[in-house]
């Protein structure tokens, strides 16, 4: 049997009472399993016969794990469910040795946890494709109404000035405005992003403000990335997608914006296929995305620019320009270092399909918990190091990830001392003094590292 690489640094650990590990397994998980028991609930009452009684229960089971979960359990084998990642899962668990929910390996146990939702699902007739966080995703969608409607007038504005005598500084600079679009699309406070036209943006005043923004983003190898994008003409770029909602919908105003300027022929979007950490995009959230956008009830701000929009994500749609591809790997509790010509649990598969991408960017925290193995790694160690045979795999990519969770790499010396003095005086300030490595956890700041796979 074939072995994961092993990472010369421990992960983070649900035991480490300083990490966020910590309070994730004790006070987030069994919030999210609430949420979860809640939304089965309030869809069985609407239900009869054999799907409500499975809705009970599906009820029981979730209340159990939670149970489980807060009574600090052993996480015992998965049941096998019919689908082959099972026994990724449970290789995974007798490799990494006996574990309870307060002191596991985050990366494994938190996967372990919608893994396990997922499978008991996988046992009814009735609820095998139900997502269990479809509610949550529309009404946080819902909820950012306002930010929508200013990225649709942004995006039509922007795009129709796009022609023929579009210098390549000219798109430099959008790329990079697109970018932060989507980056700031993962975070909590999009107070971050900057709201320039193509003209304020080629300003003096536009590079100030830009400056601005860009001083929250601790690692910035936008160049680097623009540099991959621009040296080919056309091509694929992929997307390994995260949360849907409004970070999705920022995504797909980029892809629409890299199709518009040609530089890119095809986007490709990597979704989850099953209800993943609470948000992540699934399949069917791209027709949920494009009706909800094009429902003339669902947002009423921005509506000729959002019918734009809509419009020209159909197109690229039927055209086969913007496309789906899924993968169990994405859902497997494995590091990306599985993204290589001998990688286990599909990893060998998403690597030679990647190869074909001139540019694969990876969105969000899980993501980059996932290339960094979600590991200790000294602040200052290189992500190329972090990345392990990510930096030498053929595959270029480029993390836009807000940093929500412990994992950390590419800082300069001196910095984390910085990060955590300025933490402490924005949280002193509020009335809620914080030491330590809350700056790493509240989505305030972020990294975009590039790695060129050794090409
Ligand atoms: O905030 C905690 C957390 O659940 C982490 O476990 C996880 O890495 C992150 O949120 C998910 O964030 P994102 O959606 O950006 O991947
Ligand atoms: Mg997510």
């Amino acid at each position: 049997m074939s072995v994961p690489v092993a990472c010369p640094v421990p992960p983070y650990s649900t035991g480490d009472k300083s990490s966020f590990a910590w309070s994730s397994a004790r006070s987030r998980w069994p919030v999210i399993l609430t949420g979860v028991i809640d939304d089965i609930a309030r869809t069985t009452m609407k239900t009869d016969g054999e799907e409500a009684a499975e809705g009970k229960i599906l009820i029981e089971k979730f209340g159990m794990l939670k149970y489980e979960v807060e009574h600090d359990r052993e996480l015992l084998p998965l049941e096998d469910d019919g689908l082959p990642d099972i026994a990724i899962y449970n290789e995974e668990l007798q490799r990494q040795g006996p574990m309870t929910w307060c002191n596991a390996p985050w990366l494994y146990s938190e996967c372990y946890l919608y893994r396990k939702l997922f499978g008991y699902q996988q046992m009814t007739k009735n609820w095998k494709d139900y997502d269990i966080f479809a509610r949550q995703k529309l009404d946080a969608f819902k909820g950012s109404e306002t930010a929508v409607a200013e990225l649709a007038i942004r995006y039509k504005a922007l795009s129709e000035q796009l022609d023929g005598s579009t210098s390549t500084e000219q798109l430099a600079l959008l790329f990079r405005e697109f970018i932060d679009i989507s980056l700031w699309g993962n975070a909590t406070d999009l107070s971050l992003l900057t709201n320039l036209s193509l003209d304020q943006l080629q300003s003096l005043q536009g590079a100030k403000a830009r400056k601005e923004s860009e001083k929250n983003i601790l690692v910035n190898d936008v160049d680097k990335a623009w540099e991959a994008i621009s040296s080919v003409k056309g091509g694929q770029v992929d997307l390994v997608l995260d949360n849907a909602g409004f970070e999705f919908y920022t995504d797909i105003i980029f892809s629409l914006f890299l199709l518009d300027a040609g530089l890119a022929d095809t986007i490709v979007l990597r979704p989850k296929s099953m209800p993943w950490f609470v948000s992540d995009v699934m399949p069917i959230d791209l027709p949920v995305l494009i009706n909800t956008l094009a429902s003339q009830t669902f947002f009423t701000q921005a509506r000729s620019e959002l019918d734009y929009l809509v419009a020209q994500l159909m197109k690229y749609n039927d055209e086969g320009k913007i496309i789906i591809r899924t993968s169990s790997f994405w859902t497997t509790s494995l590091p990306y270092w599985e993204i290589r010509e001998n990688g286990v649990g599909g990893g060998h598969e998403v690597w030679q399909s990647l190869l074909e991408s001139k540019l694969v960017i990876l969105k969000g925290d899980l993501n980059y918990r996932k290339l960094t193995y979600d590991s200790a790694w000294p602040r200052t160690s290189s992500f190329a190091v972090a990345s392990g045979p990510l930096s030498t795999n053929g595959v270029k990519l480029f993390s836009l990830r807000t940093c929500k969770a412990d994992v950390v790499v590419g800082l300069p010396e001196g910095k984390e001392a910085e990060l955590e003095k300025e933490w402490a005086e924005i949280t002193t300030a509020k009335g809620k003094p914080e030491t330590g490595l809350g700056w790493a956890w509240s989505g305030k700041w972020a990294v975009m590292p590039f790695s060129s796979g050794g090409k």
